[in-house]
């Protein structure tokens, strides 16, 4: 089923995402030091195989992961068990869900965001995000830009090979509606050396900045700051991807070429409430 991560989670880890995690953790660091926001309860939204959720419960955080796929948590609790840390698991959609405690920190990442299919879907996420956030809390995202979906999604073909896996995906972006698709055929290699053959599509949805300053602003979200973002692990994939049938021309230290936007938002408090302070601007 789209979106679900259910043949796609056996390769995930190796795929990129531990290292794109390695990259959030320390965005997150750098905004709760910048904030004066000490550890306290955080909801990781579609939070994967649970790295970033892992790693944050690890640095004194109450942490509950929230993502719809039950393949993708079950890689979550396999590891935090393994890691030896306390993090609550909860199957859930992230355009609805409640919290019973506020959270002081929501964070959001590896384009998760991007996964919704419509502006609706971005504001039902919002609106929950901020009845979950205590005033003055944090909610803090990236999402893939334009530039990321013409050059790695558009008539691209991804070939990812290591000795326990190999899979292929094929992207296409339309710039017109501003969906992307990603179809997924891929072999993981069993104990037995035989190969056991997956196949998943993703389908993601480009938001522009205007569309997620008027989701929050209806939320009651106010934006902190945003900046353009390439980390490192993302030109890997720059690397690995095939335009078909030429090499993309990609500039990755052109501004307007950044493959990510990150953002910092704050649930909006009634006056005099206690919010982190943050300097407006800069994440
Ligand atoms: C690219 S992965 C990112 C996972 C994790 N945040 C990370 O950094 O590795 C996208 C995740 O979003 C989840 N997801 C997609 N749509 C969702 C939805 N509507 N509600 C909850 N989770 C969703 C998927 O199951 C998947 O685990």
């Amino acid at each position: 089923m789209t979106n679900r991560y259910m043949g796609f989670a056996a390769v995930y880890d190796r795929a990129g995402a531990v290292a794109f995690n390695q990259a959030a953790i320390e965005k997150v660091r750098a905004t709760a030091a910048n904030s004066g926001l000490a550890p306290g309860r955080c909801l990781d939204l579609a939070c994967g195989t649970g790295n970033l959720a892992v790693a944050l419960a690890r640095e004194g955080w109450q942490v509950i992961g929230l993502d719809h796929s039950p393949a993708m948590l079950a890689l979550a609790r396999a590891k935090a068990e393994a890691a030896g840390v306390a993090v609550r698991w909860l199957e859930a959609d992230m355009r609805g869900f409640t919290l019973e405690e506020p959270a002081d920190l929501v964070t959001c990442f590896y384009d998760a965001l991007n996964h919704l299919p419509a502006r609706a879907d971005l504001a039902r996420t919002f609106r929950s995000v901020a009845a979950a956030l205590r005033p003055g809390g944090l909610f803090l995202f990236d999402v893939s830009t334009e530039a990321c979906f013409r050059n790695l999604w558009q008539d691209c073909l991804h070939l990812s090979e290591t000795a326990d896996h190999l899979f292929f995906a094929e992207n296409t972006f339309d710039a017109k509606t501003g969906r992307g698709i990603c179809r997924i055929t891929g072999f993981t290699r069993r104990p037995d050396g035989l190969y056991e053959r997956f196949e998943d599509t993703i389908e993601e949805r480009c938001f522009t900045d205007e569309e997620i300053r008027a989701a929050a602003r209806r939320s009651g979200l106010e934006v902190v700051g945003t900046e353009g973002w390439t980390p490192a692990v993302a030109l890997e994939g720059v690397r690995n991807f095939r335009r078909l049938p030429a090499t993309p021309e990609f500039n990755p230290d052109s501004r307007d070429q950044n493959l990510k936007t990150y953002w910092v938002l704050r649930r909006a408090g009634p006056p005099g409430s206690s919010g982190p302070a943050c300097r407006r601007g800069s994440p």
